[in-house]
């Protein structure tokens, strides 16, 4: 069969997308409304059969366009299966240039074997999840006077985001122009000093607005810490209306305990990973010199 990938073609008649949602074990009863608000926060790719127009195929991108996108929805009908249209699709979606030097996330039943050519790995420890539904969270009794949770905006120093990605081990090389992209498209939630108005700690969330976010980038400054300042960050991400009933999904290399009193569950099984271009260089860089 001769198809097309096409990325973010306005005119697929959004039945299409249901049909193929439709067949899919994790988005089977989706509404529509909850379809088209993900449709439209998000970068869609849809393989189009070339003889009928139809869509026979699609993997929908989240992503903050600097640092990490968080893949979803890739499916392929299922009479075209088998042919190579899955391949080609996530093929296209990973090399495409808004992500192709970004770490890639996706969970998955199946760990496709289109999946692991295109460099994705299994990530069984850091994968955390907090199913839509989910209403757990701790009791906040820490006392919050000194500091307030604000979405980010004009009144926060850019400058004193960058101070604390540099305190992050994950962040700390980023460039100004990463970090600024990666505020500009995620919803930022700032823990910010009464007194100083200085920033002590932030999260930021990557979503579709409708069935999934990816929470990442959670820091507060190392004076600041154990006083409740990440637990509120945290409660006011799980407790927002918009996002608090979407699955939120993070990356975690020793902060296990910190998700979990909030219902976020480790992962083990589903999540793979494609690494950033950068870091697979230097992975590889180390093997030659072990070597
Ligand atoms: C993790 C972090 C955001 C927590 O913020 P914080 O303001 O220090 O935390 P709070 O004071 O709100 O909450 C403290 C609670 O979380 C627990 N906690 C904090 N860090 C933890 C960790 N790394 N692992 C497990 N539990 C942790 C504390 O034990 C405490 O629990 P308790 O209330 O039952 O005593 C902060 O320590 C930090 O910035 N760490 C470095 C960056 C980091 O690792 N971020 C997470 C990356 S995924």
């Amino acid at each position: 069969m001769k198809f097309e990938i096409v990325k973010n073609k306005k005119d697929v008649p959004i039945e299409q997308v249901m049909a193929l949602l439709k067949e899919s074990y994790w988005a089977n009863s989706r509404p529509q409304e909850v379809v088209e608000t993900s449709l439209e926060h998000s970068d869609v790719y849809y393989a189009i059969n070339s003889d009928t127009g139809e869509a026979i195929g699609m993997g929908r991108v989240l992503t903050d366009y600097a640092t990490n996108y968080y893949l979803s929805d890739f499916i392929v009908e299922e009479t075209c299966r088998g042919t190579g249209i899955g391949t080609t699709l996530i093929h296209r979606i990973v090399n495409d240039e808004s992500v192709a030097k970004l770490r890639g996330i996706i969970l998955t039943e199946h760990r496709h074997a289109s999946l692991t050519w295109e460099g994705f790995i299994p990530n069984t420890d850091r994968c955390m999840v907090r199913e839509a539904g989910t209403n757990e969270k701790p009791p906040m009794d820490t006392d919050i006077e000194n500091f307030e949770v604000v979405r980010f905006s004009k009144g926060i120093h850019f400058e004193d985001v960058m101070t604390l990605m540099k305190e992050s081990y994950w962040g700390n090389q980023r460039s100004e122009e990463t970090v600024y992209n990666s505020i500009a498209n995620s919803e930022c939630f700032c823990a910010v000093a009464k007194d100083t108005g200085m920033l002590i700690g932030m999260a930021r969330v990557i979503t579709d607005h409708a069935a999934n976010y990816y929470l990442c980038d959670v820091i507060v400054d190392e004076e600041y810490r154990r006083h409740g300042v990440g637990r509120n960050v945290i409660n006011a991400i799980v407790t927002d209306p918009e996002l608090g009933p979407l699955r939120g999904i993070l990356l975690t290399r020793d902060a296990h305990g910190f998700y979990e009193k909030f219902g976020f569950v480790r992962e083990p099984r589903k999540c793979m990973e494609r690494p950033r271009a950068d870091q697979k260089a230097a992975e590889a860089a180390q093997l030659l010199h072990r070597k």
